[in-house]
């Protein structure tokens, strides 16, 4: 389901001024910390939601209204940013989170490729989870590899010199384990060292 009809279900059942507060059962108490220092105006929106997205790995329809109560903004600004950008996701993140780079240098060496092979592999979009929530699909811009590009983030472990047979054969050691390859695991070594 597409995130504006994923959160204009609930958010926009009532009229204006009747919206309830949701309640998914969110720790809220966590975003006291992330907000802090933040500015109470429209311009920290978009961090506010960024450092959000850090602490609970997604948006919660309950932590969108409480960052626009906290920053003194109306909650369709906030809903509004949320659905405009596609780094914000409204559903939990499967158990892998896959960033693909799109960076200039891995694109010069088949960044693009790569993200459709990706698409294709797991038959989702960037933003989207597969449906047995194993993985979720991000694009980041660089991570830093980009002698060894085209790249990809696993868990926080990069991967460089991509081809499709590679990325698949990263994958499938990724699929039913809980979190990455143990530490003696040829996957291990590449996120140590992205050039192999
Ligand atoms: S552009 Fe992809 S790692 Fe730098």
């Amino acid at each position: 389901m597409a995130m504006r009809e994923q959160l204009s279900k609930r958010w926009r059942k009532g009229r204006p001024g009747e919206l309830r507060r949701p309640d998914d059962g969110a720790d809220l108490s966590l975003l006291d910390s992330a907000l802090q220092d933040l500015p109470r105006n429209e311009m920290s929106v978009i961090p506010a939601l960024q450092r959000a997205q850090e602490v609970y790995g997604y948006l919660p329809e309950s932590v969108l209204a409480q960052i626009a109560d906290e920053l003194r903004v109306p909650w369709a600004r906030v809903y509004g940013v949320v659905t405009f950008y596609a780094q914000f996701r409204v559903a939990p993140p499967g158990r892998h989170l896959i960033r693909v780079c799109q960076g200039t240098a891995c694109h010069v060496g088949g960044g693009a490729r790569i993200r459709e092979y990706l698409r294709a592999y797991l038959g989702i979009k960037e933003g989207q989870t597969t449906p047995d929530s194993e993985f979720t699909l991000d694009t980041v811009r660089c991570v830093g590899g980009c002698a060894v590009g085209p790249c990809m983030v696993v868990d926080g472990n990069t991967y460089g010199r991509l081809t499709e047979f590679r990325v698949a054969a990263i994958l499938e050691r990724y699929r039913g384990a809980c979190s990455h390859p143990t530490r003696d695991t040829e996957a291990n070594h590449d996120a140590h060292d992205p050039q192999r």
